[in-house]
């Protein structure tokens, strides 16, 4: 049988398999964040298609947290049924659902919100980015406090976890780098005080939910004196104590211009969930150009990580898991009503 199709675990809740949707933007939603029938249907039909985790794209803690006006929000009550609507129709269809928790930061698109930084440094100095003011302490605990009560919010909403987004140069993210946070209190300056606010929020998101949590990151932000794998695999370290479940391993993002980005070939960033997996003693999610259920296969055979992402490949190819059945003869996992056509 292969390790792809086989049962996994995050946390206390089994999925049936390790194929993951990553979180995708669509930039669906009306101004209020509201999710609505596309996203009920294009989760659903992931579900429909056999992936073991969906993770809902990035959804805003709070509406000044938004990338684009068109983000999902859970920064309010009202925008839970919404959700519920999401997680039952993937529920129905044996898939289990996890919600990304995100804040944009620096890189918020809204003209009508002023984005916000650990520092007053923009992402660069092209529309539609703008200087970011830096936050006070006092907003930083109340940003803490939005991603609770939001992740609150996808525990009644029927979500099975939550995933924190500390990646791609969103707020989360801007905190981690030397580069976009220049702060000189707890929060800032030295690896500990930069990992602060990332470490704070899971262990507060943690203790509330009491589900699984997952934190995706930006392994490296290609930059000569900038984040980089080894702080991530200490990040990963602080992250598992304050009850981090499993690590989806993403890089890139913080930065306009980078110095060191390598070319963007198949599977390019497995090697940072390998040694996160490895050195970190926390399991991986990896993604990034994982197109086929072989490549899928063999970085699970490799021990690189512990369930696969797919994220293009799950736009072009919704069917991914029954075609990777098909082609491990598992044919049993086809649903009955599909089997004829496999
Ligand atoms: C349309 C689109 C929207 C995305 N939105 C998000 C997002 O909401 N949150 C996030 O962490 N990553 C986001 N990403 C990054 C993906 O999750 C994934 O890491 C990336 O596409 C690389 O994986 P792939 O090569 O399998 O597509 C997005 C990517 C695409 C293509």
């Amino acid at each position: 049988m292969s390790l792809l199709l086989q049962e996994g675990t995050i946390g206390n809740v089994t999925l049936k398999n390790r194929i993951v949707m990553p979180p995708m933007c669509m930039y669906h939603a009306e101004t209020d964040g509201h999710p609505n029938a596309f996203h009920t249907l294009h989760y659903g039909s992931k579900a429909l298609g056999g992936v073991g985790l969906i993770i809902v794209e990035a959804t805003a803690v709070e509406s000044r947290g938004r990338i684009s006006e068109n983000d999902l929000g859970i920064w309010s009550d009202d925008q839970i049924a919404g959700h519920r609507e999401i997680t039952a129709i993937c529920h129905d269809n044996g898939a289990k659902i996890a919600l990304q928790l995100a804040h944009a930061g620096r890189k918020c698109e809204c003209e009508s919100e002023i984005p916000v930084a650990p520092s007053a440094i923009a992402f660069c100095s092209d529309a539609p980015y703008r200087l970011p003011s830096a936050l006070p302490l006092d907003e930083i605990k109340n940003i803490k406090d939005s991603f609770v009560r939001a992740a609150l919010r996808a525990k009644e909403a029927g979500y099975d976890m939550v995933e924190i987004h500390g990646a791609h140069g969103y707020l989360l993210c801007e905190f981690l780098s030397p580069l976009s946070n220049q702060r000189s209190d707890l929060y800032g300056g030295t690896l500990e005080n930069r990992c602060r606010l990332l470490v704070e929020v899971t262990k507060a998101v943690k203790e509330a939910i009491n589900l699984p949590v997952i934190v995706r990151i930006s392994a490296d932000e290609w930059m000569e004196d900038g984040w980089n794998i080894e702080d991530s695999i200490a990040l990963s370290k602080a992250l598992k104590t304050a009850g981090a479940d499993i690590i989806h391993v993403s890089a890139g993002g913080n930065q306009a211009l980078t110095q060191t980005q390598p070319l963007f070939v198949p599977l390019y960033q497995a090697d940072y969930a390998k040694r996160i997996r490895n050195e970190g003693s926390i399991p991986t999610i990896a993604v990034g150009l994982i197109t086929t259920p072989a490549e899928g296969e063999a970085l699970l055979i490799g021990g690189v990580c512990d369930f696969v992402a797919y994220g293009r490949e799950l736009l072009r190819n919704p069917n991914l898991a029954l075609t990777a059945a098909k082609e491990f003869q598992e044919t049993d996992k086809i649903p009955a009503s599909f089997r004829r056509g496999f």
